[in-house]
């Protein structure tokens, strides 16, 4: 029995994926405890692929990478908070969920509008939107209930709504509730943690509300053996470390559950020697994309795994990675900062952008996007305008606006500026959406300006479950699978 499955996407070609009887009986019948074995093998003397100082010293701005400036009037996504890290909720093959009565959910860091923008980071909390056609967008206010979501704070996360109406919350836990640190000046002040929590989804014709959360739990620490440890961020200090940013996914070629992070290269900096000519305090940029392997039926017990890439002396920061399946092959996105670069790169640092990977399997060699990594970047004329891209099944890309107002303040300055000067500043707000195209394997090119905040149904290229679990079971399609594969 093949499966023939068509990907919706929102103005490029549609594109098809032809999946093996195998295949599609290893992915619809995975279940996480009884497969974990076979999902760990996979990852057996996994070694992470390198993203080098080079390939970073090849990044150039050009047509095809430089999104088009954004302009005010900016549409407001909230009039009550700002927004910057957003994504839709997700099915659990990470199709964009379309539910009942047709609403699509948009969940976001927020903070008041009466907040600076530079003090954001310190309350974050989730909000969430609704929307049914995927551009204007209603604020619904908190996901979590005060006082029970676990960090002094939460940060980016993803969100997925399973087939039984239950949605499952992975967030950055970031310090702790009623400690001192209100911001993230210094790796102190700064722990991370990976947490989790579910709740019943209640859907209806006025919205969308969710009921009867479960525990919040921790189910994420750094292990200090592949993934640095707060205390040994603090032996070199510099810029903040991460273990943050979780994000949901299933492996359409096996079914295994992972959960995708932004992480650091474990061990002191001390530790790390990046060649001759290269400054010394290179070594202190260590970002890393980590992956964890679901290890039962719970969502609260993962297996950290080896890095699926490392950027060692060339990049700290390899925020909110994601990949998206395409035609078989693992794109596997990531957003970082120029201040976040290592110093002694020439020509310069990379701008404020979404970079990728391109690679045959999840554990094969990922060759960076445009040679360099860069897929998207702000304008060299707007060079802070927008952050924060996620590419969606469609390679649709969204984004929110961010200091897209300096009015030639440098951007480092705009703290030390009054707030009326810095509010004027920063956006807020749901950036336009960009439509991406693969012109070969391995380059980009931004193709299209969408709506602000327009979150697309894109649907992801994966074998489709198309029978209940029930009758699935009864039909005996789970129970005949391969030995090999069970
Ligand atoms: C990216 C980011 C995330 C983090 C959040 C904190 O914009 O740095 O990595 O979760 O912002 O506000």
């Amino acid at each position: 029995m093949a499966c023939r499955e068509t990907v919706r996407s929102a103005g490029v070609p549609n594109t098809e994926h032809t999946f093996s009887a195998e295949n599609v009986q290893t992915y619809c019948c995975y279940d996480p405890e009884r497969d974990f074995r076979r999902c760990l093998r996979e990852h057996r003397n996994a070694v992470p692929a390198r993203w080098t100082r080079a390939e970073a010293e090849l990044i150039r701005i050009t047509d095809e990478n430089a999104a088009p400036v954004i302009r005010g009037p900016l549409p407001q996504t909230s009039e009550l908070v700002g927004v910057w890290d957003s994504w839709p909720i997700i099915t659990r093959d990470a199709s964009v969920a379309v539910l009942d009565f047709g609403w699509r959910v948009l969940i976001a860091l927020t903070s008041p509008k009466t907040v600076l923008p530079g003090a954001r980071h310190s309350i974050a909390k989730w909000g969430y939107f609704i929307s049914k056609d995927g551009v204007s967008w209603e604020y619904q206010g908190d996901v979590f209930r005060e006082g029970e979501a676990l960090g002094a704070r939460q940060w980016a996360g993803s969100t997925m709504v399973d087939d039984e109406g239950r949605v499952h919350f992975f967030y950055t836990a970031s310090g702790r509730a009623g400690s001192p640190c209100h911001a993230c000046d210094t790796p102190a002040c700064c722990e991370q943690r990976i947490a989790y929590t579910s709740a019943e989804l209640v859907v209806d014709a006025a919205g969308v509300r969710f009921e009867d959360f479960s525990e919040h739990q921790i189910i994420l620490e750094p292990d200090g053996v592949l993934y640095q440890t707060l205390e040994q961020a603090e032996v070199c200090g510099g810029i903040v470390y991460a273990f943050r940013d979780p994000q949901w996914w299933k492996d359409p070629a096996t079914g295994c559950e992972y959960l995708i992070f932004e992480g650091n290269v474990a061990g002191p900096c001390t530790d790390i020697d990046c060649g001759p000519g290269v400054p010394i305090e290179a070594r202190m940029y260590t970002g890393n994309i980590g992956l964890a392997l679901r290890e039962n039926n719970s969502f609260t017990d993962w297996r950290l795994l080896p890095a699926l890439l490392e950027a060692t002396c060339t990049n700290q920061q390899t925020e909110r990675p994601h990949i998206v399946v395409r035609e078989g092959r693992y794109y596997l996105f990531t957003i970082s900062h120029l201040f976040t670069y290592a110093p002694g790169l020439v020509p310069g640092p990379g701008p404020d952008g979404l970079y990728g990977f391109v690679s045959d399997s999840l554990r094969g060699e990922y060759v960076p996007l445009n040679q360099s990594g860069l897929v998207i970047a702000n304008p060299p004329q707007n060079q802070f305008q927008a952050y924060s891209w996620l590419v969606l099944p469609d390679f649709t890309v969204t984004s929110f606006v961010d200091f897209y107002n300096l009015g030639g303040i440098p951007v480092t300055m705009i703290d030390a500026m009054p707030a009326a000067v810095q509010f004027n500043a920063w956006g807020g707000v749901e950036a336009p959406t960009l439509q991406l195209e693969l012109t070969s394997r391995s380059t980009t090119r931004i193709i299209r300006e969408l709506e602000f905040g327009l979150i697309t149904t894109a649907q992801t290229e994966s074998p489709q479950c198309i029978l209940q679990r029930d009758e699935t079971r009864r039909s005996g399609f789970c129970d005949n699978r391969p030995s090999t594969i069970c």
